[in-house]
């Protein structure tokens, strides 16, 4: 059986939607959960298929875990193993994340390269480069990165760049490295914070949580904790673009709107009333939205994993917006789909230049990672017709409930599963 989302454009988005875990938190929480012998229980995980995936990982390396809704109990033995298998690594990239912990507690990681990614090349040089600075040694063979240390110590790292998975990584091997580890140029991105709070739950010792110097003392043993998972800001963001586009008010509830500051600043720059709350906020568009720039950087940058959301908006937008990609190269890839939905759009290395049009017009299309299926949902909301949205599977990654939350707004999509022998 293959499915499609079937969207059928010109409704407004009226109403309040929950959202729950961040997906990017919730796998690298699951990871650090190996850097403790015995329970960890992890909270408010969004019910999307990396959850079990991420749990198949660690029963590959001996841990008992149970998924039940929103929460995930990981039981980790005393000697976990050190290689992942490549059938639960290969169908999920944020299972790289044990790497970091299983150096950090078995000496030896044995995880294999996750493949390719339609977003564009994602190597491992500055996770690797991290991890032999703490002592490790690391090479690639035969298809898995082989990371060992006898013992690992406190380092000076420079990242190249603020990888979000390499100062993970890193900074997972340095919580029980021997001595002081400084990351500088760290990735800080709310998930990465939240990561923080976790490992110092379990008796890690960071300074400079949220800034891009994080200093680890490392410690001889952590303890399982119990934690809940910060709020999704990128499916929040996703519903406030929708509410954008479609001319609608939508309240978002269960995400830190300070985590979205830039990006709620910028629906304002396009016309929309912004209201914020304690762990919620309101999008209310009156009109058609006027055209806005986006450039994506690391955080507090404006964020890759929306730029498919700020290409929707553009499309429909009143003006020509430019819309810069400075994180994944091919991530553009998909502005072909989103053209043949009618979008004038004009890709030229890292710039995309959109001119807005009023309606767009509805087409088969083919979702190529998880973000650029949730924008062409959205540029579906604002089609004549219906859209039919192919490969949902990716959708479903990264988006509980995404048609049931559409729906409750006042959407008109739904799930079909067709017959492929048919
Ligand atoms: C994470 C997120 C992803 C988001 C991205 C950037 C998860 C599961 N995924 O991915 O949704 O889009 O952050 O916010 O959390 N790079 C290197 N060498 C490395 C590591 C990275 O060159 O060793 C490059 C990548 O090719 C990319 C850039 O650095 O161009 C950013 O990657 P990174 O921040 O590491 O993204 P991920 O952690 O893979």
């Amino acid at each position: 059986m293959v499915e499609h989302f079937a969207v059928r454009g010109g409704a407004r988005l009226v109403g309040s939607v929950d959202v729950v875990g961040a997906k990017n938190s919730v796998l690298k929480l699951m990871a650090a959960a190996l850097l403790a012998e015995g329970t960890t229980t992890i909270t408010n995980c969004p019910e999307i298929l990396d959850v079990p995936l991420m749990a198949d990982v660690l029963r590959s390396l001996g841990c008992t875990v149970a998924v039940d809704h929103d929460a995930v109990t990981i039981d980790v033995p005393a000697a976990p193993g050190a290689q992942a298998d490549y059938r639960s690594v290969s169908k999920l990239r944020a299972s790289v994340c044990v790497l970091g912990p299983l150096v950090a507690r078995c000496r030896r990681a044995v995880v294999p390269l996750p493949g390719g990614d339609a977003i564009g090349s994602r190597p491992l040089d500055m996770h690797q480069a991290g991890l032999r600075k703490l002592g490790a040694t690391t090479e690639i063979e035969h298809g898995c990165v082989v990371a060992e240390a006898d013992d690992l110590y406190g380092a000076q790292i420079w990242l190249d760049f603020p990888s979000v998975g390499a100062t993970e990584n890193i900074l997972m091997a340095a919580v029980l490295a021997d001595g002081t580890t400084v990351i500088d140029n760290a990735a800080r991105e709310p998930e990465i914070v939240d990561l923080c709070t976790m490992l110092q739950q379990m008796g890690a010792k960071i300074d400079g949580v949220g800034s891009s110097t994080l200093t680890v003392h490392g410690v001889s043993s952590l303890e399982p904790t119990a934690h809940r998972v910060i709020g999704d800001r990128i499916v929040g963001a996703t519903w406030a673009f929708a509410a954008a586009m479609t001319r609608g008010t939508v309240t978002v509830r269960g995400v830190d709107p300070h985590h979205l500051d830039l990006v709620l600043d910028k629906l304002r720059t396009a016309g929309a009333a912004v209201t914020v709350g304690l762990e919620e906020f309101t999008v209310a568009m009156n009109g058609r939205p006027r055209a806005v720039d986006f450039v994506t950087l690391p955080y507090p940058g404006f964020a890759t994993d929306l730029q498919p959301m700020a290409i929707a908006l553009a499309a429909v937008a009143d003006g020509t917006s430019m819309i810069t990609e400075n994180v994944f190269e091919a991530r553009f890839r998909f502005v072909d789909e989103m053209m043949r939905l009618g979008a004038d759009a004009r890709t030229d290395g890292h710039h995309a230049v959109v001119r807005g049009v009023e309606w767009l017009s509805s087409a088969p299309v083919w979702a190529s990672d998880i973000r650029a299926g949730a924008g062409l949902v959205l540029a579906g909301l604002c089609a004549d017709g219906e859209t039919e949205v192919w490969d949902v599977t990716h959708i479903d990654r990264g988006y509980p409930r995404f048609v049931e939350n559409l729906r409750a707004l006042g959407a008109d999509i739904e799930r079909v599963t067709v017959d492929p022998a048919r």
